[in-house]
């Protein structure tokens, strides 16, 4: 197995608050790996150090034996990102984006076009294409953030609650497409609040509370652990609540 992003003893501290506090892990290329944690654990924090975006006070990452700190542009080149909130340009269309966005990673036309008509059929796109993204759901919004980040062929993704309010049937359109980049050999690294999310995308799991992993591993062996660890009460509170029933039962069904 080949090592895709290594994270040893990264410590972020803000003011009073250690956001990560001695997080170590590894994982493998082709990996869909599960960053499963509650509001504040630290989830966006150690995505952001990853990308180089944050700074660690102590430790080191390398993804695909790039260190962020050292060499940014070259992770941001092969790396790609679907923040929390991603921001898209209001006035452009969704094609013109995805076509600006191409331009910046330097795409020829003929691979531009191409990628762009790939996204917009698998994303069910191709009748809004043309209009504003002004107009546009937050489910769209998303799947045009989601084919951005896919657009220069990345071989590590990072998607950060990418299905936070998402409609079940493009929850599971963007499922099925982790699953199957993955397959491709794509690194997958992907945060939710939500156990059952995770449990229906992940192979393995990273569970992060108060910056410190209090488990990792497939969800049968974590369940296993369970009851020595002491992990029922945190699955409990990592359930996902009523308004997130729809995306669960669109992404298991
Ligand atoms: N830029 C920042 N300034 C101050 N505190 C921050 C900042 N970013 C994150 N934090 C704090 O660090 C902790 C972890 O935050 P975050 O990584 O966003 O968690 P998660 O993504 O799991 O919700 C929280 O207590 C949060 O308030
Ligand atoms: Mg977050």
């Amino acid at each position: 197995m080949t090592t895709s992003i290594s994270i040893e003893n990264i410590a972020k501290n803000y003011g009073n608050v250690w956001a990560l506090n001695g997080v170590s892990t590894t994982i493998e290329k082709g990996e869909v790996r599960g960053l499963l944690g509650a509001n504040g654990s630290g989830k966006s924090t150690l995505m952001k150090i990853l990308l180089g975006l944050v700074r660690p006070d102590n430790g080191l990452v390398t993804i695909e034996g790039i260190n962020p700190q050292v060499n940014p542009i070259g992770v941001r080149q092969m790396v790609g990102y679907v923040p929390e909130t991603p921001r898209l340009y209001e006035f452009l269309s969704g094609i013109e984006y995805l076509d600006f966005v191409a331009d910046l990673h330097g795409l020829d036309n003929e691979s531009k076009k191409e990628r762009i008509n790939e996204y917009m059929a698998a994303f069910d796109l191709k009748e809004q294409g043309n209009d504003l993204i002004s107009g546009y759901s937050m489910g769209m919004r998303q799947k045009i953030a989601i084919s951005a980040a896919l657009i220069n062929r990345p071989h590590v993704i990072i998607l950060d609650e990418a299905l936070n309010g998402l409609d079940p049937r493009t929850a599971k359109i963007v499922k099925d497409t982790i699953i199957k980049l993955a397959s491709d050999g794509v690194t997958i690294l992907f945060s939710t609040h939500v156990l059952e999310i995770a449990e229906a995308i992940c192979q393995k799991i990273t569970i992060l509370d108060k910056g410190r992993i209090l488990a990792e591993g497939s969800m049968s062996e974590l369940r296993a652990q369970a009851s020595q660890a002491n992990l029922e009460n945190i699955f409990l509170s990592l359930t996902g609540s009523s308004d997130i029933r729809a995306i669960v039962e669109g992404i298991t069904h």
